[in-house]
C-alpha cells in the first residue's frame, strides 16, 4: 500500500517510521514533513491544512490511503473531502472531530451521557462569564476558548482580576479568533494527569498503552504550557483498575455517545484523564493522536499498524488483538531556545548521521524529529519543538537514561529541554 501521511512533526515521524516496520507498506509520502522524515518517506510541499492541494497530492501519486494526523484539517474536514473524491483515509470524519473542535460540545456529550467531567457553565457573553466566576469565588477558575487554540486555550485564573483578563483576551481580543466566541468556565481539578490513546471504528474501543505528558516548559513543572516537553509511556500512576473502569465508565460509554448522536467516530480518540480523588474524569478529548504521546507509545506496538488502520475502517476492531511490548519508552523534546515563545531558526543540529538518526548508532534509540530541515548536507532546526529523543528499555528508569545519553550526543546552540522527564510526580 502507498499511504500519505498528513503534517509534519515528531507524531508524524513517529507514524512514518511505524508504519514502515509493515511488510504492507509501499512508497510512503508525507506533507509536508521536516528534515527528519524526508529519510524516511517522500516529503511533499503541501500544508497540512490545504484541503484542495492534499487530495490533488493524493490522487497524483495514487495512493491507496491518506493518515491525517494534525486536529486542523480534521476538523476542517479533511477526511470528508478524501472520502468523497474517492481517496480511503484514517482519521475522524469533521462532524466527529468536532469532539476536539468544540469544547462545548464536548462537555454538553459528556453531561448527556453521563460521563465523568469536571462541573462547567457556557458563555457566549463576557459580562456572563465574568458574573459567573465572581459568585462562584472559587479559585483557580478555568476558563477555556470553545473552539482550537494550539493548545493554549486553556486559562487557570488564581483571582478575579486574572479572570476577567483571561476573558477579556479570549472573548475581546479574540486572541485565538473565532475560537473564543463562547468560552467554558470550569471546576478545577487536581491529580496525576493520564494520557490514553484509543483505536475505535465507531463501534470497539481499544486503548493503546498509557503515557503521561510533561505539558510545562521548564523542570518542576514550572512555567508555561507548551505542546509537550516530553513523554513516557506507560504512565505509572494509571493502574489496571483504572484501566477497567475507564472502559467501563469513559471509554466505551465516549464512542457509544458518538455513534447515538449520529457521529461515529473512527480513528484515533485521545482522552486526556485526570485520576481525581473522586475518580478518573475527562478534562478533554483530542480526535487524533497525541504529540509527543506518540513518540513514546508508538514503539511499543507489536502489532501491524497497516492491519490496524485497515480493520479500523472496515469496522472490523473486534476481531483484531493488539499487541504491546511491555517495554517502558521515553520520549525527551530538544526544543529551541525560547520556545513556546519566540526562538530562532536555521541553526545546524550535531550528533546526527544523514539518516537523522544519532552518528553513535545506539540501539534502542530512535530520534524523532519535529521541526529540523535537511539543508546543505546537515539538520538545521526549524520550529519549536525540534527533536523526540526517544529510548526503549525493561524499566523506566534505564530508558531515560538512555534517552538523557543521547540528548547529550545532540547539540544546537540554545538547546531547550526538561531534565525532569519522567521523574515528576
Ligand atoms: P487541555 O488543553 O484541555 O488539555 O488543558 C491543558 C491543561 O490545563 C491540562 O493538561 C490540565 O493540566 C489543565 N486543565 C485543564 N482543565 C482543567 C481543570 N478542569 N482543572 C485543572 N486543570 C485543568
Ligand atoms: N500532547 C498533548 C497533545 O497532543 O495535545
Amino acid at each position: 500500500m502507498d499511504i500519505l501521511v498528513v503534517g509534519g512533526g515528531g507524531r508524524e515521524h513517529a507514524i512514518v517510521r511505524k508504519l514502515k516496520e509493515s511488510p504492507h507498506c509501499g512508497t510512503l509520502y508525507c506533507a509536508p514533513g521536516n528534515g527528519g522524515i524526508s529519510r524516511d518517506a517522500v516529503c511533499c510541499d503541501v500544508a497540512a491544512t490545504d484541503i484542495e492541494g492534499m487530495v490533488a497530492l493524493a490522487r497524483e501519486k495514487k495512493v491507496d490511503l491518506v493518515f491525517v494526523a494534525p486536529d486542523d484539517p480534521l476538523v476542517a474536514g479533511m477526511v470528508d473531502a478524501l472520502e468523497e473524491a474517492g481517496i480511503p483515509a484514517f482519521g475522524p470524519r469533521k462532524a466527529a472531530a468536532i469532539l476536539e473542535g468544540s469544547k462545548v460540545f464536548s462537555k454538553e456529550l459528556m453531561k448527556k451521557y453521563g460521563i465523568p467531567t469536571a462541573d462547567y457553565a457556557v458563555f457566549d457573553q463576557p459580562q456572563e462569564a465574568l458574573a459567573y466566576v465572581r459568585e462562584r469565588d472559587r479559585y483557580p477558575a478555568v476558563i477555556k476558548a470553545d473552539g482550537l487554540a494550539l493548545g493554549k486555550g486553556v486559562i487557570l485564573c488564581d483571582t478575579y482580576e486574572e479572570a476577567c483578563q483571561a476573558v477579556k483576551s479570549l472573548m475581546e481580543d479574540k486572541v485565538f479568533g473565532a475560537s473564543g466566541s463562547r468560552v467554558v468556565v470550569e471546576e478545577y481539578l487536581t491529580g496525576p494527569e493520564v494520557s490514553v490513546l484509543a483505536f475505535t471504528d465507531g463501534k470497539t474501543v481499544k486503548p493503546m498503552v498509557s503515557a503521561k505528558d510533561h505539558k510545562r516548559a521548564f523542570d518542576g513543572d514550572r512555567g508555561p504550557n507548551t505542546g509537550g516537553m516530553g513523554n513516557i509511556s506507560p504512565n505509572p500512576h494509571y493502574t489496571q483498575a483504572d484501566a477497567d473502569w475507564c472502559m467501563e465508565h469513559i471509554f466505551q460509554p465516549t464512542v457509544d455517545a458518538m455513534r447515538k448522536e449520529g457521529r461515529p467516530f473512527k480513528g484515533c480518540l485521545f482522552f486526556g484523564l485526570m485520576l481525581t480523588p473522586d475518580g478518573p474524569k475527562v478534562i478533554e478529548y483530542n480526535c487524533r493522536f497525541g504529540d509527543p504521546e506518540t513518540q513514546a507509545v508508538l514503539p511499543r506496538l507489536k502489532t501491524d499498524l497497516i492491519e490496524i488502520l485497515q480493520a479500523v475502517r472496515e469496522e472490523r476492531l473486534a476481531d483484531m488483538q493488539i499487541q504491546w511490548s511491555e517495554k517502558a519508552c521515553a520520549c525527551v523534546v530538544m526544543a529551541s531556545g525560547g520556545y513556546p515563545g519566540s526562538y530562532p531558526k536555521g541553526l545546524p543540529i550535531e550528533g546526527l548521521a544523514a539518516d537523522g538518526q544519532l552518528s553513535s548508532g545506539s540501539a534502542d534509540v530512535t530520534v524523532f524529529h519535529a521541526g529540523t530541515k535537511w539543508e546543505g548536507g546537515r539538520f538545521v532546526t526549524a520550529g519549536g519543538r525540534v527533536l523526540g529523543v526517544t529510548a526503549t528499555a525493561d524499566a523506566l528508569d534505564a530508558a531515560l537514561d538512555k534517552a538523557y545519553e543521547a540528548v547529550g550526543e545532540i547539540r544546537f546552540e540554545n538547546a531547550h529541554y526538561r531534565k525532569d522527564i519522567g521523574r515528576t510526580r
